[in-house]
């Protein structure tokens, strides 16, 4: 299918906090980037844009070249996460195209197979997912109302357009929109949308990262070996024993 993946990556993960890009912290030993190439590559797309934080390009695309086999190309991010996708949308040269958030590294290939089946017959496809919660509408501290939550959806990416249509929104508008759907209903085009996955869960607040490290963390548990020098004195804890009859080990925090 002549499909590309526009996948944005250039944020700084302010509410995240780790001092680092959001897309190259780790959750089991790889980093959302490469958590998010692992399903992109599945999915096979015929081009792919990683659209990189502009302080750490050299790193955006080792990590890509390494981890995905395929045609790609990297493009500096915008100040903005609309500025990143109009970037990345620069260099695409397919008709057809899913635009993805890093942030989402987990929606699996399966995810963005169905939004690309779905835009065949559709002009913008979005994955949504019910709401669980009762919703309220507030004014400050005061409730004012409770919405209907059963017409109500929470949306995910990937998001699907026809490149040509995209390209020209974005190029028209000075409004900054959460996601190109809704620019694109801006515009009056109509939206459909497909099933969301859970999986695709947004990586926002230390609160998610600790749930994917929970859900994907243990993958990458393996057998390692370490070395450290002999100690003079001192007792050597090792797995939670006391070995009183060998020498301690030197070192902090791993050493024993
Ligand atoms: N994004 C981007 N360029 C920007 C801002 C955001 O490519 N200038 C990307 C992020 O890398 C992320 C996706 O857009 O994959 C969704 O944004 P968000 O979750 O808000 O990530 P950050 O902007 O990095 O986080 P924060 O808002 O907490 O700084
Ligand atoms: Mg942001």
């Amino acid at each position: 299918m002549n499909v590309a993946v526009v996948l944005v990556a250039a944020g700084n993960g302010e509410r995240l906090g780790a001092g680092v890009p959001k897309a190259l912290v780790e959750v089991g030993g790889k980093s959302l980037l490469e958590h998010a190439l692992g399903s992109i590559q599945k999915f096979n797309p015929a081009q792919l844009v990683v659209v990189a934080h502009e302080d750490h390009i050299p790193e955006f695309e080792s990590q890509v070249r390494a981890s995905y086999h395929g045609k790609f190309a990297i493009s500096p991010g915008g100040r903005s996460r609309q500025g990143s996708v109009e970037n990345g949308l620069a260099l695409v040269t397919e008709e057809l195209v899913l635009v993805h958030d890093a942030a989402r590294c987990f929606a699996t290939a399966e995810l963005f197979s169905s939004v690309a089946q779905a835009l065949e017959l559709s002009a913008v496809v979005i994955p949504v997912m019910p709401v669980a919660d009762t919703v309220k509408r507030v004014s400050g501290s005061s409730v004012l109302g409770t919405e209907d939550r059963a017409s109500l959806r929470l949306s995910q990416t990937p998001q699907g357009f026809r490149t040509s249509e995209l390209r020209s929104a974005l190029s028209q508008t000075s409004d900054e929109f959460t996601d190109e759907a809704a620019l694109m209903q801006s515009l009056g085009f109509a939206v459909e949308s497909v099933p969301g996955e859970a999986t695709a869960f947004k990586v926002t607040t230390s609160s998610d990262l600790d749930r994917a490290r929970q859900d994907y963390g243990t993958r990458a548990t393996g057998i390692g070996t370490d070395a450290h020098k002999f100690s003079d004195s001192g007792v050597l804890v090792l797995g939670c024993l006391s070995w009183t009859d060998y020498p301690k080990l030197e070192g902090h925090t791993d050493s024993d």
